[in-house]
């Protein structure tokens, strides 16, 4: 595998979205660098060049990575991201995704590393109060995991201002979906989002019955509408980010979404489309903290990134598929 451009560090390369991304970047030339604590991220994800294990709240050990590698640009997933979780500990979530941005940030500007690109989320904007989104919309996050990523998108902003960090912070909605080789993909535990949890009750001939949280929403068909995209996607764009990098300064925000919002009763016709009619649903009171509609205003990216999504809902839910009906075989052989 070439890896003439030089070498990327990935916080949380052993995760979801991560681990996407460094077989992106290897498909590109670059050498992944992946440093994870492995609390979530696992180390079977991690194929495409060596893993560090090690903590963002341990500047020694990150200190450690840019003294040892020709590391050229960061990019940064490396976070606990379960809004229910936050709510029971939310000093976990400022520690981790705030402190640990912190202690990255010093190590870059310590080795002269310049370049970041930043895995933030659509919770920083809370209760919407219109939509689509765009990134002028007030940020008024709703619970500790929306806050935690607030506040690092300002560390972050003042290291740009004050100390020439270049940066790119990008707000996902709900990324789904996996790689279209099925080599990696989403293996959450416990797992709370929607997609993977309507397949694996349909694949599980003992459950075949996902449940879903409220019907009474004030949306066409009462479910919650979402904007989905696919982590392909996200990985085409967090490649054009990195390329911004090189040479605007500052620090640009922009909103990663389709554009387009689905309901859960879509997302479950889908499923069930693609799945022989499993699963059924089980219709539950709302989940609390769940607001009715996210879309994302896609203008920005499109303009700033020249980011468009591809993949519809179709080949996300078939991705997602191909890659649960994969996941007991890579587990077992990937694992060391
Ligand atoms: N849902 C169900 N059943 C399930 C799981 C989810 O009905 O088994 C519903 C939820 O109530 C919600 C929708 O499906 O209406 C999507 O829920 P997800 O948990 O898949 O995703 P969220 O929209 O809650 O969360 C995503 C990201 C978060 C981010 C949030 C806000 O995963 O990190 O968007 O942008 F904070």
């Amino acid at each position: 595998m070439s890896t003439s451009r030089g070498q990327i560090l990935v916080c949380g390369g052993a995760g979801y979205i991560g681990s996407h991304l460094c077989k992106r970047l290897a498909r590109e030339g670059f050498q992944p660098v992946v440093f994870d604590n492995l609390s979530t991220g696992h180390r079977w994800a991690v194929k495409w060049g060596p893993l560090i294990e090690g903590d963002l709240l341990d500047p020694v050990a990150l200190a450690e990575v840019f003294a040892n590698h020709r590391i050229q640009a960061v990019l940064h997933f490396a976070a606990k991201s379960l809004v229910a979780e936050s709510m029971r500990e939310p000093s976990l979530y400022m520690r981790n995704n705030v402190v640990g941005t912190l202690n990255l940030i010093d190590a870059m500007r310590q080795a002269g590393v310049h370049r970041l690109v930043f895995s933030s989320t659509a919770a920083v904007y809370g209760n919407p109060e219109y939509t689509p989104i765009d990134e002028a919309h007030p940020t008024r996050p709703i619970n500790p995991y929306g806050w935690s990523k607030l506040m690092a998108e300002q560390v972050i902003r003042q290291a740009c201002h004050a100390e020439g960090l270049r940066a790119v912070c990008l707000r996902y909605f709900n990324a789904a979906g996996a790689d279209a080789e099925g080599e990696i993909g989403e293996a959450h535990d416990p797992e709370t989002h929607l997609i993977p949890n309507l397949i694996k009750a349909a694949l599980d001939p003992a459950l075949g019955v996902a449940t879903i949280f409220g019907n009474d929403y004030p949306t066409p068909d009462g479910t919650c509408i979402r904007d989905y995209i696919h982590v392909e996607d996200l990985a085409e764009a967090h490649l054009s980010a990195l390329r911004l990098t090189e040479d605007a300064g500052g620090c640009e925000v922009f909103n990663l979404g389709s554009g387009v919002g689905y309901s859960v009763a879509e997302v479950l016709g889908e499923c069930q489309r693609q799945c022989g009619g499993l699963p059924r649903a089980d219709m539950q009171p709302r989940r609390p903290g769940d607001p009715a509609r996210l879309v994302a205003n896609v203008e920005r990216a499109r303009d700033g990134l020249a980011f468009n999504a591809r993949k519809d809902m179709t080949s996300t839910v078939a991705s997602a598929r191909a890659w649960h009906l994969n996941l007991a075989g890579v587990m077992i052989d990937g694992r060391p």
